[in-house]
């Protein structure tokens, strides 16, 4: 039976890591997964973290299961993340939020739930959208469509061809948006924009599933949030799927949420056994160590103090590398405008770059990044910068 099966592709972005490693090329390049990596290049474990983590191995009495939905406490910390502690969202019981592994994992289970709950509803992302949006949407068994969001031309955003494109769309379909730093283009709606499209996501009464996997590496936590909560509006309903790989650096820990807002606390009910049900039958129940982590960091003031400020300082070294790039690649690159590197938000920067001109640096110069032109800036330093400048302009 196995012989007859043709090998599947390999993944747009993780697969390209596996490729790097088998690269020789000297002073390669790794600009692929969103991974945050120092000025030395490495993907560092936080100081918070640290403590955290000398804090559980103390106090942990016991490696039983997790419930299905995982932590309580990690729970109502990720809603008050994401709303702001004293949102009518958080505290109003109308919200249900699952631990799952990691955002992808969240965005899964809110899929299947979907998928399930609503046979009839299509979901629909932004052009272009993170390639496993669609993957996961897909396995799930989701129609998909797309509405227009990136110009081209201006590497920025066409906001025209989002609202008009959003304000087309059925009543009842699923809209994913990503909250901040999207990914890949870097591009976001500004707050006037943002109200724009919550007033037409009332309006037409569609869903939003919201895709929180950056929140911190845009402007700050809560102007981060600014895009959400401008959706959760009185009476709203949404789904947020959040995730704690970069803001807290615990990609391999696979620690995010998926938050369900419903209209009062007895439908939250229902749709928290929809969500268990679903978990049930694919991981189980979710891992403990990430989720006590970060339970414990948003718990403790001081230790909350020292994430704030050690993720101020990625969001800041990616900012300066931003415009590191922009300069190395004006300088190296002239009549050639990338002005909007040091527009663009988060982790990526959207180069315009077209597939082959990426095979290039990839096959001369051990260059990696996603075949889309995306460059995850924070594996950018300023040791690579040079090589990185004179090799992108190598390929124009
Ligand atoms: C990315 O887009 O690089 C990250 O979200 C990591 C991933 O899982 O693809």
């Amino acid at each position: 039976m196995f012989q007859q099966l043709e090998a599947a592709p390999p993944d747009a972005i993780l697969g390209l890591n596996e490729a790097f490693a088998r690269d020789t090329t000297e002073a390669k390049i790794n600009l692929t997964t969103g991974v945050y990596k120092d000025a030395g290049g490495t993907t560092p474990v936080l100081e918070c973290v640290k403590e955290a983590e000398r804090r559980l191995v103390e106090t942990e009495a016991s490696k039983g299961y997790l419930g299905i939905d995982g932590m309580q406490e990690f729970s109502a910390a990720s809603r008050a993340l994401l709303f702001g502690p004293d949102h009518e969202v958080t505290g109003s019981g109308r919200a249900t939020t699952v631990q799952a592994p990691g955002g992808t994992g969240a965005l899964r289970v809110a899929a299947e739930f979907l998928a399930t709950a609503f046979p009839d509803s299509s979901i629909w992302c932004s052009r272009p959208t993170w390639p496993n949006h669609p993957n996961i949407f897909r396995s799930a068994g989701l129609p998909i469509s797309e509405y227009g969001y990136y110009d081209e031309a201006t590497r920025g955003l066409d906001a025209q061809a989002m609202l008009d494109d959003l304000a087309q769309i059925p009543a009842g379909d699923i809209v994913c948006l990503h909250a901040c730093c999207h990914n890949p283009t870097g591009v976001d709606p500004s707050l006037e924009q943002w109200n724009q499209i919550a007033e037409i996501v009332a309006d037409r009464e569609l869903l939003p599933l919201v895709d929180f996997a950056y929140q911190g590496f845009g402007d700050g936590l809560e102007s981060d949030a600014a895009g959400l909560r401008a959706l959760a509006r009185p009476g709203c309903r949404m789904l947020v799927a959040s995730s704690f790989s970069k803001n807290f650096g615990l990609y391999r820990e696979r620690v995010g949420a998926l938050t369900v807002v419903t209209g009062d606390s007895d439908t939250a009910s229902v749709v928290l056994s929809r969500l268990k049900r679903t978990i049930r039958c694919n991981y189980s129940n979710p891992p403990a160590h990430g989720a006590g982590i970060v339970t414990t960091i948003l718990g403790d003031a001081e230790l909350r103090a020292g994430w704030e400020t050690e993720l101020a300082e990625m969001r800041s070294r990616i900012n300066d590398m931003r415009q590191a790039l922009a300069d190395g690649l004006a300088a190296a690159a002239p009549g050639h405008d990338f002005s909007s590197v040091t527009r663009q938000r988060g982790m990526f920067s959207f180069s315009g770059l077209s597939p082959e001109q990426v095979d290039r640096l990839k096959d001369e110069f051990g260059i990696y990044m996603v075949r889309n032109g995306r460059i995850n800036v924070a594996g950018v330093t300023t040791d690579n910068v040079g090589k990185l400048c004179e090799s992108i302009a190598a390929v124009l």
